[in-house]
């Protein structure tokens, strides 16, 4: 077993990666959940696949079990599926001493966590993420949240699990585009913080992404894990280190917007957010043209949908405007200063180099 320590003080927790440790849950949670009740929230497809196993092992272990299926999709990240799930907890009469357990994806881990946040002032979660994305992201650091008609995640807080249980068999019945979308926060990892992980990835990108070898999978997980455990331990609330985490995602973000959501997963966006932010970080100066080509190389071997056509230089700056991450001051643009290692500027005017970028993929 992989185990990776996320350091928080009183907030610690470790992050178990085994394949199959799906089925030998219930020892790692049972110590969870003192009151002896366990709720299970999972999204339809998930909740089909692995939920019936795991709900009857924690039984086993003598867990009174509850399991909340919502529909799978960003929409369940809402006011109205989060209003459902707090009323079923009160319902099934979950205690302060109970736990959450989000099974599933990133939705599942964001909107549980939301969840298990906010029910009666917080109560213990626990994140078994099934999807690469949630498996190198979004399960470890604590972000929790659902989503504002007005906009991605408006709504949320920082409220870090217990543990992260993290199997990466689940990954076996995951769609193949989803799988690919999740190697897009994979080689984040390599850009911002490891150039020798960035090596691996570029030497075993197929095999890694068709899961050949598990164990080479394992570490991959928890590489990505560690990283991310590193950024987090230094700077949980995002006052400064954690924005290198946004790599390729204030492009990515404005991306996903401007095409309604529905045509890029969130880490094909971000695909191209990296290589926007690769090409903005050779044109300032900061790296060489040869390693902008060596990262674009890697990234357009990406089975993922090409940039949409026309694409308006304006309105993807108009939507970077009201991500929440426009402070005042200008925009925190997360930029490359050689691979492995960033540069984080301010910038009042984005425009120009997201045409530039637009211009030179013509
Ligand atoms: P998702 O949770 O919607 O999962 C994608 C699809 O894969 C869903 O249909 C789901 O049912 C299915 N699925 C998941 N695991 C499966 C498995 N093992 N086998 C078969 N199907 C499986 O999407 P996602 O990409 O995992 O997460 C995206 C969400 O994560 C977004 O809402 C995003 O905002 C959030 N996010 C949060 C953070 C954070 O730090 N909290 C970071 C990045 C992204
Ligand atoms: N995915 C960005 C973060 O967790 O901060």
């Amino acid at each position: 077993m992989k185990i990776v320590s996320l350091d928080l003080g009183e907030r610690s927790y470790p992050i178990l990666i085994q394949p199959d440790i799906l089925w030998k849950a219930a020892i790692h949670l049972k110590g969870h959940a003192p009151a002896g009740h366990a709720v299970l929230i999972s999204d339809a497809t998930v909740s089909g696949l692995y939920a019936d196993q795991l709900r009857e092992a924690l039984i086993a272990a003598e867990l009174q079990v509850d399991l909340f299926t919502v529909p799978d999709g960003e929409d369940s990240k809402s006011w109205t599926v989060m209003g459902e799930l707090l009323s079923r907890c009160i319902e099934a009469g979950l205690k302060r001493d109970g736990l959450i357990i989000a099974l599933g994806g990133g939705v599942i881990g964001d909107l549980a966590g939301f969840v298990a946040a906010t029910y009666l002032r917080g109560v213990r979660f626990v994140q078994v993420p099934t999807s690469l994305l949630a498996q190198v992201d979004s399960s470890v650091g604590g972000k929790v949240g659902i989503n504002h008609a007005l906009g991605k995640n408006l709504i949320g807080n920082f409220y870090q699990p217990r543990l992260v249980l993290i199997d990466p068999l689940t990954l076996r019945t995951l769609d193949k585009r989803e799988m690919w979308a999740g190697m897009g926060e994979v080689i984040k990892y390599g850009l911002i913080w490891s150039s020798d992980f960035f090596s691996q990835i570029e030497e075993n990108l197929v095999p890694l992404a068709e899961l050949d070898d598990m164990e080479a999978v394992a570490e991959m997980l928890a590489f990505c894990c560690r990283a991310k455990a590193d950024v987090v331990e230094r700077d949980e609330k995002e006052g400064g280190l954690r924005r290198i985490l946004n790599f390729g995602h204030t492009l990515g973000h404005a991306l996903e917007a401007v095409t309604g959501y529905h045509y890029f997963k969130h880490g094909e966006a971000v695909v191209h957010g990296m290589d926007w932010a690769a090409w903005v970080s050779w044109q300032e100066g900061f790296i060489p043209e040869a390693s902008y080509r060596r990262i674009q190389a890697l990234l357009n071997k990406f089975p993922i949908p090409g940039l949409p056509d026309p694409l308006s230089a304006t309105d993807l700056t108009g939507k970077i405007k009201i991500d929440k991450k426009q402070t005042g001051r200008g925009l925190h643009l997360v930029l490359l200063e050689e691979i492995g290692k960033t540069r984080i500027i301010q910038v009042h005017d984005i425009e120009p180099w997201i045409a530039g970028w637009l211009e030179s993929r013509n």
